[in-house]
């Protein structure tokens, strides 16, 4: 499996940024065989990364959510059979900002991820802890719940596969106090490798694990070689095109 680097635009830009911002990672990710590149972006953003990223075999488009519901009366909702209209192949479920904003309940999200898999969209599943749970020994805890609650008893076929993005709150740069390093977190992958083959071993034979928070291309190979995951997720470094690229180029050559 390729390793993968995932940008999230957030709400963030205009057309004129998309055009630039989709355009130079195809650019890159040509360049880039060994990775894939997925672009997660805002709704109002998917025709015109669609437009750039077609026909494309390393380059996707993704959402940063879906709705656990087919369609309906969920006013600014988007559904996953939106986000297959426009060739999308993955959605962010679960980020830290969507959880807090939406206030999300119990069960939700494993919908999302059940609807996901039924149109053949892959889930990039985040998890992660927030300061004050980390300040008061809870990461392992926090991460337990956030996996059994979003994973616990859901299908997957042979073929499927899963992201999975741990994002420490406290790490993501919007918002962090110091920028994460690899000794902050690295025993947090070791749990969540083992969490996932005690608690769910033969739910998913492809589960790809990812770190984000505050990566930039002056640590992104640190986090790779040292924490020994899949991939990136990428926030504000994803809207500088320079930045973004020499991110993938670093994650291509690992
Ligand atoms: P960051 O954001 O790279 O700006 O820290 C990551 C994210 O929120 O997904």
């Amino acid at each position: 499996m390729k390793n993968i680097i995932v940008a999230n635009w957030k709400m963030h830009g205009t057309r004129e940024d998309w055009v630039s911002w989709a355009t130079s990672s195809k650019e890159i990710s040509k360049k880039c065989e060994n990775v894939d590149v997925v672009l997660c972006a805002p709704s109002a953003a998917f025709s015109t990364v669609e437009e750039v990223v077609e026909g494309e075999y390393s380059i996707h488009l993704g959402g940063q959510s879906v709705h656990e519901r087919e369609q309906g009366a969920f006013t600014g909702e988007t559904s996953v059979s939106m986000l297959k209209e426009f060739g999308a192949k993955y959605s962010l479920i679960g980020h830290s900002e969507y959880r807090k904003m939406f206030n999300i309940k119990e069960g939700q999200l494993k919908g999302q991820i059940e609807q996901c898999l039924a149109t053949g969209i892959t889930p990039i599943l985040c998890i992660g802890e927030s300061a004050e749970e980390r300040e008061q020994g809870k990461t392992n805890a926090v991460l337990k719940a956030q996996l059994e609650e979003s994973l616990k008893d859901v299908h997957f076929l042979a073929e499927q596969k899963i992201v999975i993005a741990y994002e420490p709150v406290w790490g993501i740069s919007s918002v962090a106090s110091k920028t994460p390093e690899v000794a902050d977190i690295e025993g947090v992958f070791s749990f969540i490798n083992s969490e996932l083959s005690a608690s769910f071993e033969g739910v998913c034979k492809s589960i790809q694990l990812c770190y984000g928070g505050s990566v930039d291309a002056g640590n992104v190979e640190r986090f790779m070689a040292e924490l020994g995951i899949h991939g990136v997720l990428v926030g504000s470094a994803s809207l500088k095109s320079d930045v973004f690229q020499d991110i993938v180029r670093k994650v291509n050559q690992i």
